[in-house]
């Protein structure tokens, strides 16, 4: 967690070298570092794909990744030129046993002068069916031997449903430790998601509260007001709930809902944080639709134009039963969360692109004040913004000014970029350089990636033997289907709706 030490000297291997992540995230996310003094002296990326390519050509490639994806906006030549000479390509085929021969051979040379060994940092920016032949193809040529300098970075989805993930975890564990494994879940990068440890635990204000006793309920939302983009073959197999739900949902509602951790050793934090999931109440099989319900979009309107319906996009199904939308209903069973709900939800196309946990308190026991003096009575909210417009915002009741006594809702914000006034890394910075740190608490374990499974598996069941006759069935621009609404309404509860610029 504390960043007070230059790194050990390490090369950066990055399979899927031509790939979207590796020119808009990965390497502008390095540089980023550079810049910023976070890497040793003796560091480079090794990029590995199959297309022919020389250094040079690749370096220009990334140049132009990094001046339109960087935080920092175009690249100056002082700043860039001494970088590029520490990105290298390499042509391999990742199926092949020569080509890793090669990869050894090359990274040999790479750090031919350098004072001390490397770390070597595998980084399969590939499709998930690769992840087991390439480790075991990283084992069979003995780079994955050193288990205190070789790593290796997943991300997600790691598996589709429990089983898959079981196999995944077999084949990767045959040649690797679990303690080189980095599954990557870039929400666990985020600023304001490292924040809600510590507001929970660097504040001995709320602690007391976060719990049955004064909280009503909470509710998370991922809303993504972009469709699936140009990612409509691989959106159109996982669906809103594989691809959001055991991941980044669940990492989030594990952050606000864990144990106070002893430290903040890697294995303590998601201990508290596996206990989360652990502690899930499972779906029963026959009362899926009691506690999850799903949506697709339909045409609509987004930041003023006219979009398709989901069914329309390319490379999905046109008659398509994916969901785009979820929602959730959670009980955590524990002491301190007994009978508290939590509601999850995400989708695609929604009304705008916000990411929230709000925190409903109970009312108080007794209403000193008549409801004649608190006619807009709202109960104690706590908002976490994780983005846009990163904060935090309490909604408290208080007098309006004047000579009777009335009562209105009134906010306190606290908001990153009036406060801090500098600019935020990057997700892929922070667990980049976590990885080069070996500090692995913000990474999923395997355990955890088991307990998110074994969570929706009940729904993956449900939802697949029963084919959905009302999709679509959420216009696109809209904040997701009726039947979310009812989710909450039978509870006798409402979504909580922000005010967000698009
Ligand atoms: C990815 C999902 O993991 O997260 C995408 O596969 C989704 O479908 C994305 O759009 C959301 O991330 P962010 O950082 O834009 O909120």
């Amino acid at each position: 967690m504390e960043r007070n030490h230059v790194p050990e000297p390490a090369i950066l291997v990055i399979f899927g070298a031509s790939g979207d992540l590796t020119w808009r995230k990965l390497v502008p996310a390095v540089f980023n570092l550079r810049i910023d003094g976070h890497l040793p002296g003796e560091f480079a990326v090794l990029g590995l794909d199959r297309k022919e390519m020389t250094d040079d050509e690749f370096r220009d490639r990334m140049r132009d990744g990094v001046d339109r994806a960087s935080r920092r906006g175009k690249t100056d030549d002082a700043a860039w030129n001494p970088f590029a000479q520490s990105l290298h390509h390499m042509l391999a085929d990742f199926g092949d046993a020569k080509s890793y021969e090669v990869l050894k051979k090359r990274l040999q040379a790479l750090a031919k002068d350098w004072k001390s060994e490397p770390n070597y940092i595998f980084y399969l920016a590939v499709p998930p069916e690769l992840f087991g032949p390439v480790a075991a193809q990283l084992g069979q040529c003995g780079l994955a031997r050193l288990r205190n300098r070789t790593f290796l970075v997943l991300e997600k989805p790691f598996g589709h449903d429990l089983e898959s993930a079981r196999e995944l975890d077999r084949q990767l564990t045959a040649t690797f430790h679990e303690s080189q494994l980095y599954r990557i879940d870039h929400y666990m990068g985020k600023e304001t998601v490292q924040n809600i440890l510590a507001f929970r635990f660097a504040n001995s204000l709320f602690e007391p509260i976060w719990n049955r006793r004064y909280i009503d309920h909470m509710q998370i939302t991922v809303a993504e007001s972009n469709g699936v983009e140009h990612r409509g073959g691989y959106y159109d197999k996982a669906g809103a709930l594989r691809d959001m739900v055991p991941n980044h949902l669940f990492q989030i509602l594990s952050m606000v809902a864990m144990e106070p951790p002893i430290s903040f050793d890697a294995d303590e934090v998601r201990n508290k944080k596996g206990d989360v999931l652990k502690a899930v109440r499972p779906i029963p099989a026959d009362q899926v639709s009691k506690f999850a319900v799903r949506g697709q979009y339909d045409a609509g309107w987004t930041k003023g134009q006219k979009v398709a319906a989901y069914r329309k996009e390319p490379r999905v199904d046109p008659k398509s039963n994916t969901e785009t939308f979820v929602a959730v209903k959670l009980f955590v069973d524990n002491w301190r969360w007994q009978e508290v709900p939590f509601y999850l939800r995400t989708g695609k196309r929604l009304a705008a692109r916000y990411s929230e946990v709000v925190v409903y308190f109970r009312p108080v026991p007794h209403s000193t004040f008549p409801t004649s003096c608190q006619p807009n009575w709202l109960p104690n909210r706590l908002a976490i913004r994780i983005q846009p417009e990163e904060g935090i915002q309490l909604r408290i009741m208080a007098k309006h000014p004047g000579l009777t006594m009335r009562l209105d809702p009134v906010e306190m914000k606290f908001s990153y970029a009036a406060s801090f006034q500098i600019q935020s890394p990057e997700a892929y910075e922070a667990l980049l350089l976590d990885v080069i740190e070996h500090d692995p608490t913000q990474f999923l374990r395997d355990d955890m990636i088991e307990a998110g499974w074994s969570l929706v598996q009940p729904i993956l069941d449900a939802w697949g033997n029963d084919r959905i006759t009302d999709f679509p069935n959420y216009e696109a621009g809209s904040w997701g289907p009726d039947a979310a609404t009812h989710l909450l309404a039978n509870d006798g509860r409402s979504w909580s709706r922000p005010k967000v610029e698009e």
